[in-house]
């Protein structure tokens, strides 16, 4: 496995690779298993597979968030390596953010400035899309890899992607969770053991809107209710849970075909989230 740090680098590594296709799999290093599956799926379906690691400050709303945000580099370049990464790309911020620089891809509209967008800020999503871009364009991957876990980040990549025409396929892999349902999230490490008994309610609250939509339930008010009742159960608040359409993340009213149901809620200090497609009269 090989470790570059610059753009230039990692263009003139994958150079030589062209003749081959590539995988690619952004991430903010603090590897776990969810991870991981992202590199399994590139892994499986590519010749070359290459995983960035960046802490990138323009997503960050809080300078403490920032700051507090686990960097694991040596452990990460391990795992990186054991699951079959051919290269890393860990640039430090003056490489992505060069002094002068001045261009920020703006995502318009309501599937950025909802839900994350509306509770982290609106500068968010235009650090996402500012930093998938540019990576995107590094890397210039046959397919870039993003987690089912954050459902909106999807949305907004494949927007950008299409509006930009970027030529790389988006590969959403889904989100893989401890045995007893937690969303694997690199912030779940901050959870003391109580937070993360109770941080089992938003899982909960999904599997069970999952049921009762399979049963039959269609009135998104009632599933809210439902949901709400879990999370308040283990003493969670949730800054939103909403049943919305998967394309647009507009609110829907009643199920007539697949919903996502997303949550954010601070458990402790633990900003989490977590979302599942529901179907009524589906599967569970
Ligand atoms: P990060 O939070 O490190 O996540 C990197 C990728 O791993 C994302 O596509 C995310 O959805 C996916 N992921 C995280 N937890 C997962 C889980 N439990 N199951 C499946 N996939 C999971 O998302 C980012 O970084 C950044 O916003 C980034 C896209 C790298 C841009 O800075």
């Amino acid at each position: 496995m090989r470790i570059v740090r610059t753009v230039a680098e990692l263009r003139d590594a994958l150079r030589r690779a062209r003749a081959g296709t590539i995988g690619f799999v952004p991430t903010m290093g603090a590897l776990h298993e969810g991870h991981l599956s992202l590199v399994r799926a590139a892994r499986a379906e590519h010749d070359i597979v290459v995983l960035s690691i960046f802490v990138n400050p323009t997503q960050f709303g809080e300078a403490a968030d920032l700051a507090a945000y686990p960097r694991t580099e040596e452990r990460d370049l391990e795992l990186a390596a054991t699951a079959g990464v051919d290269i890393v790309f860990a640039p430090d911020a003056a490489e992505m953010y060069p002094a002068g620089f001045a261009t920020t891809v703006s995502i318009a509209g309501p599937i950025a400035h909802t839900l994350e967008g509306a509770e982290r800020g609106r500068a968010h999503f235009d650090g996402v899309a500012t930093v998938v871009t540019k990576l995107l364009l590094a890397a210039m991957p046959d397919t870039a890899y993003f987690g089912a876990k954050d459902a909106q980040q999807v949305v907004v990549v494949r927007r950008l992607v299409a509006d930009l025409n970027v030529p790389v396929r988006i590969a959403v892999v889904e989100t893989a969770r401890d045995e007893d349902g937690l969303a694997l999230s690199s912030r779940n490490a901050r959870l003391s053991a109580d937070d993360r008994r109770r941080a089992l309610a938003l899982s909960r609250a999904l599997r069970e809107m999952t049921d009762a939509a399979a049963d039959g339930a269609s009135d998104s008010a009632a599933l809210r209710t439902l949901g709400l009742g879990v999370l308040a159960e283990a003493g969670v608040t949730p800054e939103y849970l909403e049943i919305v359409d998967p394309g647009t993340l507009a609110a829907v009213a009643s199920l007539d075909g697949p919903a996502l149901v997303v949550i954010a809620a601070r458990v402790g200090e633990t900003r989490l989230i977590d979302n599942t497609l529901i179907t009524p009269g589906g599967s569970r």
